[in-house]
């Protein structure tokens, strides 16, 4: 992990202006992917060039992909197909990217050649087993160390497509299934308790995959060939939440970001902030992005919030923006309860824990509950000192509270902020946020 780094948050402050956000993140590791295993060459267009999508861009240059960077946000991918790979030099190192090591799982798993998937001190923490387990249903040999990186596998191209139901919304164990069923034999079916973003659905049908829905099932018959294409990747709704929910607190006049991606399986936090008394307006863009994903225009006003019960329903399609959600919670009036959201607990951080510990820094009356955060809301809040853990989206949460707050914050290890949104200090200085970093 990259540690260190600390930002010096000044209280206070209005907010105004027009900003556009970084690339997608899930879409980009996808795009990567799929243009890899794609027969012909496929242009990128939108690539969120951090830290965690240039990990994914390394990995499959070492599984002898060739990858152009015409310039920060282009790429072209020369697709080698399906069984097109070759074995990698040592073990390929996944870095921050959770995503990238889970969803890479079902892309080696089927291949000709053994891998072994290491990642930062964070990403050795996570929780692999819920891949792994279902892998080796379909036949893959593949071994974790007490359910955790380093991820081994001994390469299996005959995986037989099973019938799976996943015992968590997640899109991370969705895709790495999809793409694995991919090169099984037979019909892949995954059912899901409950809707998670569904990118690879979308991009695999661009790609010219032929998938089936019914209810939550879906499913995939293997041994379908990718078609290059081109990609354009919609501007990240989950980096866009941080300005989205600073511009409820602090916006002087409307606060507009542009060409935003608002994929349904996404925008949970839009749901919610209304439900508090948000006043954001949404614009639909004229045609949906290759690959179906829409996008639009998205204007926040500054808006009295109200605490709220939060529909479990909702968690997944705000799984990473609960961070900042929470930050709204303590700025709202009365009450805000979050359960269902134990996954929290295996993210870059522990972010029920985190958050909380900074909450309580400042001041902020709440209570860590299993699976959630009850927070009280308040008129102000304190300043001092947080540990973001080393958690990008902890760190700009916190940044955004500051905008409510009666005293600087200092928040320390942002340096991980670079895995997901390198430009977040330049776009917050722009709209009025004052932030000095060290
Ligand atoms: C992601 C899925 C989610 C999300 C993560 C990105 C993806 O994780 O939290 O940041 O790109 O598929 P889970 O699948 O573990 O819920």
């Amino acid at each position: 992990m990259t540690r260190g780094g600390a930002w010096r948050v000044a209280p206070g402050g209005v907010l105004r202006g027009t900003l556009s956000m970084p690339g997608d993140k899930s879409i980009s590791h996808r795009a990567l992917m799929l243009a890899a295993l794609a027969a012909g060459d496929t242009h990128i267009s939108g690539f969120l060039a951090a830290a965690d999508c240039l990990a994914t861009a390394r990995a499959l240059e070492a599984l002898g992909v060739r990858i152009e960077r015409p310039a920060d946000t282009e790429v072209r991918v020369h697709g080698r197909g399906a069984a097109g790979l070759s074995p990698a030099a040592g073990p390929l190192d996944m870095g921050n990217a959770g995503t990238a090591l889970r969803l890479m799982m079902g892309v080696l798993a089927p291949q000709r050649f053994d891998s072994t998937l290491v990642g930062d001190e964070s990403l050795m923490r996570r929780p692999m087993e819920r891949v792994a387990a279902p892998l080796q249903m379909m036949g893959a040999r593949i071994h974790t160390h007490e359910g955790r990186p380093p991820v081994l596998i001994r390469g299996t191209p005959q995986l037989r497509a099973i019938h799976y139901s996943l015992p968590v919304a997640s899109a991370q164990v969705k895709s790495a299934l999809l793409l694995a069923g991919l090169s099984a034999s037979g019909c892949t079916r995954l059912t899901e308790p409950a809707p998670s973003r569904d990118h690879t659905e979308r991009m695999l049908a661009a790609f010219g995959v032929r998938l089936t829905h019914s209810g939550r099932t879906i499913a995939l018959e293997g041994g379908q060939t990718l078609r290059a294409t081109q990609v354009a990747v919609p501007a990240d709704f989950s980096s866009a939440a941080f300005f989205i929910v600073a511009g409820c607190l602090a916006a002087e006049q409307p606060l507009r970001l542009t060409n935003i991606g608002v994929n349904p399986t996404r925008t949970g936090l839009l749901e919610l902030l209304r439900r508090m008394g948000a006043d954001i307006r949404v614009e639909p863009c004229a045609a949906a992005g290759v690959g179906g994903e829409p996008s639009a225009d998205i204007e926040v006003h500054r808006s009295a919030l109200r605490g709220i019960a939060v529909p479990e329903a909702l968690v997944p399609l705000s799984i990473d923006e609960l961070p900042v959600f929470f930050v709204a919670a303590a700025c709202a009036s009365g009450e805000t309860v979050v359960r269902g959201a134990l996954e929290l607990r295996v993210k870059e951080s522990d972010r029920l824990a985190t958050m909380a510990a900074g909450l309580a820094t400042l001041g902020v009356e709440h209570q860590l509950l299993p699976d959630g955060l009850w927070i009280r809301g308040a008129a102000t809040l304190g300043g001092g000192a947080i540990d973001s853990g080393g958690d990008h989206r902890v760190a700009m949460a916190f940044a955004v509270a500051a905008l409510r707050a009666r005293a600087p914050l200092e928040i320390t290890d942002v340096a991980n902020v670079a895995t997901s949104f390198p430009q977040f200090v330049s776009h917050a200085r722009a709209v009025g946020l004052q932030i000095e970093t060290s």
